[in-house]
């Protein structure tokens, strides 16, 4: 299938309402993808004939409903490349994941005198998380700094694993704020040569771009289905087996067991361990339909087409008047955060939508990020899909310049 936009948006069936009479321009992915017929359907299809409980029952619909819950497994997989199913953990979404992360790894293998470093443009799902491990157990916590055109200070990464303390480093993949896509290739490097494991939080970039654990090197990956055009409810968490073999259950309950007695329980091995109680079984065969709909597009064709978005953006936003763009990173997807002079960012936000555009307004769950460009107040940020057209940009930078009329 080569890219071809207009016949993916007629996949959306979304896409196609209108906003109080004007057309929909839908520019708030980052926050939750739209979701293409593929997935409704399969979701539908699950509900209306192959819909029982998992792994519990030796009746055909169970047995069918327990294949379709693993094929969505074995699907994840192959999208991330991991060495096998076994690495993959469903999860509610990312935060959930992380949550999971800090609470089994960091509690149950880190060690005291630890530390873990995370980043000033990580999402509040990516520092709240370590923050209640800290005050739990008093491991330590670092922040590596973010330039001003909103990367990476690398040296500042070096500088804060070089007493060889940090357990896990736990960085974005791709920032929700300003778009900047992370070195994480060389992320990992440098966390494995100071002696800890890393986590990155794919959210943002697992959508827009391959992902490759194995190449990257990645002891833990998560992401979302909501953002990958799947349904909300089913996220992923990837981590290295023996990471998962060493690590103590998340939460108890039915499924996670090998056995129970009264006197105690023993725990069925990696993912099991981590998915206690009944799964998001219909999200789960929903975020599989998601998966096969980008694979058969193509991540690499998914990607060129949002990086000509993001250069078609760079032009149109710059050529606005008193509009400022949050960070200039040489490596960026299509997330673009601003502000306009004179104008609070719910105002902002308010206007666009009476022109019909979605834009998200606020911090974006990224309250240090913007304290550190000082814009406290918030900013409204577009976000693209793999359905954005240049016509949408266009039509934002339009509304941008009428916008700034009405506020000065
Ligand atoms: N984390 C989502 C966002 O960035 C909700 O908007």
């Amino acid at each position: 299938m080569s890219f071809d936009v207009r016949a993916i948006r007629a996949d959306f069936p979304v896409l196609a309402t209108t906003v109080r009479g004007k057309p929909l321009v839908f520019l708030d992915s980052g926050a939750s993808a739209q979701k293409p017929r593929q997935v409704i359907s399969a979701m539908t299809r699950c509900m209306e004939s192959a819909y029982a409980n998992v792994h519990r029952g030796a009746y055909y619909l169970s047995e069918t409903a327990t294949e379709a819950y693993e094929a969505a497994r074995r699907a994840v997989q192959v999208f991330l490349n991991a060495a096998m199913p076994e690495e993959i953990v469903f999860t509610a979404n990312s935060t959930m994941a992380i949550n999971l992360v800090a609470h089994c790894y960091g509690r149950g293998v880190m060690k005291p005198g630890q530390a873990v470093l995370a980043t000033e443009m990580e999402h509040h799902a990516n520092i709240v998380p370590w923050q209640m491990l800290r005050d739990a157990t008093g491991v330590e916590l670092r922040f590596a700094r973010v330039t001003d055109a909103g990367e990476l200070d690398m040296e500042d990464v070096a500088a804060k694993l070089a007493d060889g303390k940090v357990g896990l480093v736990a960085v974005t993949h791709m920032s929700n704020v300003l778009g900047t896509v992370t070195p994480a290739e060389r992320i990992a490097q440098m966390a494995h040569a100071a002696g800890a494991k890393v986590l990155f939080d794919g959210s943002q970039a697992a959508v827009h771009r391959k992902v490759d654990v194995q190449a990257l090197d990645a002891d833990f990956y998560v992401f979302t289905g909501h953002k990958l055009y799947g349904p909300t409810g089913i996220g992923v968490l990837y981590a290295k087996h023996a990471l998962l073999e060493r690590m103590p259950p998340f939460l108890g309950g039915g499924d996670m067991i090998s056995s129970v007695s009264l006197a105690g329980s023993t725990w069925a091995p990696p993912p099991a361990k981590f998915e206690a109680g009944t799964p998001a079984i219909v999200e789960a065969i929903g975020l599989h339909a998601a998966i096969d709909y980008v694979t058969a597009i193509g991540m690499p064709a998914i990607e060129a087409h949002e990086r000509a978005l993001v250069e078609h953006a760079m032009r149109r936003l710059s050529d606005v008047e008193g509009l400022a763009v949050l960070g200039s990173a040489q490596d960026r997807g299509g997330v673009f955060s601003f502000a306009l002079d004179n104008a609070h960012a719910h105002d902002l936000s308010t206007l666009l939508d009476r022109a019909g555009i979605a834009v998200r307004a606020g911090r974006h769950c990224a309250e240090p990020l913007h304290a550190r460009f000082g814009l406290e107040g918030g900013t409204c940020r577009a976000s693209f899909g793999l359905y954005t057209t240049p016509a949408e940009i266009d039509f934002l930078a339009a509304a941008l310049v009428k916008a700034r009329e009405f506020f000065a």
